[in-house]
């Protein structure tokens, strides 16, 4: 259902597609739910390519899409075994955290989108970034939202060499590339997609054709010529990139900006790496230096209270290649709510109502009056069911209005008939509980060590969500 399949062989025409700006599937007419995604009112008119574009895009295109416009000879197929290829070159960036999500590095003719909310600190890592590769990898910003100077000032108020750093204050893609083919920089910022825009489209800039196309271009550009591209992009209120998840698709990588704003600290995260793990973290500091960064982050997701305090659950997740000490908090109310509330921030709320009816079903202990919401301390998020068990502690130390006791850290995946499962990497996690000085630990049998200890760290064994509920 490729829509370029039917090139119009009369004179050119303008293609126009609706595009979803959730999940980015095409739909040939407007309509107003998503076929794909079932979202509503998200269909927008999409000019896939305008007359003047169209011809020359076309070869290019039809191959992209998976339709064929037009007599062009047959492209050649190639032996994948003959393929020449050199080992993708990486460079650091000079920001260790960075180059762990990334995977290593920078990679020659990547183009990493990094996204989130506006005033997270993405221009400034990135001018952080592009200052210390500047030796190497000779770099254009472009700022589509700060005047020149603004980036300039903040660049030496930070302290940083600019020496090799062009900056472009230009929203127009054409004149971008323009530059880009004048002045050859191995690495291009733009700053932020959202407000570039191209000529051959008639669209709005920020609109999702604007944001694909402009985004299309420099995927292109990146790829004739081994240059290495970062995409700023803002978050829609629903958490997607830039409105179309199909810049996600475009792109090499998508690191992602978290964090509360109240809280200095900001993770990174890899959500997709064509060239290394996902779920990687990095984790940074906002001072008044710009960012600095947490190579050693383990402890600084905890809450630091002094004394325990009800609803709360220290666990140990591993998200990428670093165990991560990170509390988590819950609150039980009774609710004036006939269909109580369940609200979880920092892990998937069907999780959550889940582990609830595991609790009621298999635990016994039914919160069915009353609202639940739970918290990831720090603005973190997580997503592995190693949260599970903690999770449960944690609701129900606030339903009984009791601390766990002091020093206990918890990690584990609760099953539907309650049982309480093996998660990768136990001991890991238990070493970095117990070299913080947690004295407890209550983990799945198939994480806990025969002796039942840790350094001087007691580790609990559970099987059943029973065994847990008694052991605290
Ligand atoms: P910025 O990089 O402009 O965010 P984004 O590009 O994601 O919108 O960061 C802006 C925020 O960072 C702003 O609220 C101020 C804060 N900040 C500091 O606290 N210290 C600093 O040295 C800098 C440069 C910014
Ligand atoms: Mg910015």
């Amino acid at each position: 259902m490729s829509i370029a399949s039917k090139p119009s062989k009369s004179a050119p025409k303008a293609k126009i597609a609706y595009v979803c700006s959730e999940c980015g599937a095409d739909h040939n007419k407007w309509q107003g739910q998503c076929a794909e995604c079932a979202a509503w009112n998200t269909l927008s008119e999409f000019v896939i390519e305008s007359a003047a574009a169209g011809k020359a895009a076309a070869s290019a295109g039809a191959a992209r899409r998976g339709g064929w416009a037009g007599k062009v000879d047959p492209p050649k197929v190639t032996a994948l075994k003959d393929v020449t290829h050199s080992e993708e070159s990486r460079v650091s960036t000079g920001i260790g955290e960075l180059d762990r999500v990334l995977g290593g590095g920078l990679v020659q003719g990547a183009v990493v989108l990094v996204g989130g909310d506006p005033g997270i600190g993405k221009s400034t890592l990135l001018l952080q970034a592009v200052a210390k590769m500047a030796a190497t990898l000779p770099a254009l910003y472009v700022t589509g939202e700060e005047s020149l100077s603004q980036v300039a000032g903040r660049g030496s108020r930070l302290g940083l060499p600019l020496d090799g750093v062009n900056a472009l204050a230009e929203t127009s893609v054409e004149k971008i590339l323009e530059q880009a083919v004048a002045t050859q920089p191995r690495l291009i910022v733009a700053d932020s997609i959202q407000t570039l825009w191209t000529e051959s489209l008639a669209a709005a800039p920020g609109s999702v054709s604007q944001v694909r196309e402009s985004a299309a271009r420099l995927v292109r550009y990146a790829k004739e010529t081994g240059t290495a591209v970062f995409l700023v992009g803002h978050v829609t209120k629903e958490g997607g990139i830039a409105g179309p998840r199909v810049l996600e698709h475009m792109v090499d990588a998508v690191l992602y900006f978290e964090g509360e704003s109240g809280s200095r600290f900001r993770v990174l995260r890899a959500f997709k790496n064509r060239f290394g793990a996902v779920n990687e973290l990095g984790v940074f500091a906002m001072g008044d230096k710009g960012l600095r960064e947490v190579p050693n982050p383990s402890a600084i997701f905890l809450s630091g209270s002094a004394s325990p305090q009800p609803g709360s659950c220290v666990m140990v997740t591993r998200e990428g290649t670093r165990p991560l000490l990170v509390e988590v908090q819950a609150l039980v109310d009774s609710s004036p709510l006939s269909n109580p509330r369940r609200v979880a921030v920092g892990m998937e709320g069907n999780r959550l109502a889940m582990l609830l009816a595991v609790l009621h079903r298999h635990g016994g202990i039914g919160v069915g009056d009353q609202d639940v919401f739970v918290n990831v301390v720090g603005g973190i998020r997580v997503q592995e069911t190693a949260a599970d068990l903690p999770v449960l502690l944690a609701v129900l130390s606030s339903l009984r209005d009791q601390p766990l006791a002091e020093q206990v850290i918890a990690f584990g995946e609760v099953g539907l008939s309650g049982e309480i499962r093996p998660v990768p990497n136990g001991e890991d996690r238990l070493k970095e509980a117990a070299t913080h000085g947690f004295k407890r630990a209550i983990v799945p049998k198939g994480n806990a060590p025969r002796s039942g200890k840790v350094g001087s760290m007691e580790v609990i064994a559970v099987e059943r969500l029973s065994e847990a509920l008694e052991a605290i």
